[in-house]
């Protein structure tokens, strides 16, 4: 919705979809929590509003925005020109890149792409883990909608590697002591937040918050004084 909207209904809607740690995850008392989630509230406290987190597959949260069911996608979104053809992207908040994970202690570690032909490769569905993997013919691709299930997978050895975002993966194999990095391809990925196409106040609203996020106090100082 337009930034005015948003104001008089007194509620900033953000989808996400919370198998994504440490951006966006379930907590142990069953609330979204992560660093995605922390954003989401500083833009809503800056708008003066409440924030409500909608819980969705990765793949609907673009359908979702054109659809005006939210306000917001804060997901760890990678901005691509495909993606930027169809929503607009705030600045960049966040670089990242694919890993490769499999599980410890066996005889395969894939050191590229390439060492994944001929096996088999959980992603989720829609990622640009998902687009990478796709991309190169021989990989049996299996697509889950929760990174949960592809971890799963995994675990019960129905496939023989997830490939996801690198700080997601640390954040997987610190929580499951089974599996390991065993390589990160340099995808050179910008994490951005998703507005409406042509939302303009609301876009350029979210960037004027990321970018005093980065302001650290003495910039602050910096620019009052000078
Ligand atoms: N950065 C990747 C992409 O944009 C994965 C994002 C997945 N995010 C999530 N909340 N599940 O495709």
């Amino acid at each position: 919705a337009s930034l005015s909207k948003i104001k008089e209904r007194g509620i900033l809607i953000v989808g996400t979809e919370p198998t994504f740690p440490p951006f966006e995850f379930v907590d142990q008392n069953n609330n979204i929590v992560g660093f995605d989630i922390d954003i989401a509230k500083k833009v809503a406290s800056e708008l003066g509003v409440e924030l409500k987190i909608l819980n969705l597959p990765f793949d609907s949260l673009i359908p979702a925005i054109m659809s005006d069911k939210i306000d917001l996608i804060i997901a760890g979104m990678t901005i691509t020109n495909k993606r930027a053809k169809v929503i607009d992207f705030s600045i960049p908040y966040f670089n990242a890149n694919q890993s490769i994970v499999v599980r410890k202690g066996e005889n395969f570690s894939p050191k590229s792409l390439e060492d994944l032909k001929g096996k088999k490769v959980a992603v989720q569905l829609g990622t640009t883990g998902d687009l990478v993997v796709s991309k190169i013919k021989g990989i049996k691709v299996t697509r889950f909608q929760k990174f949960t299930d592809a971890f799963l997978e995994l675990q019960n050895k129905r496939v023989d590697a997830v490939v996801l975002d690198e700080a997601v993966a640390n954040a997987y194999v610190k929580k499951f002591q089974k599996f390991l990095i065993s390589s990160v391809i340099d995808t050179g990925e910008k994490y951005g937040i998703g507005v409406k196409k042509g939302n303009k106040e609301l876009l350029d609203f979210v960037n004027s918050v990321i970018s005093n996020m980065f302001k650290s106090p003495y910039d602050i100082l910096v620019e009052k004084w000078f």
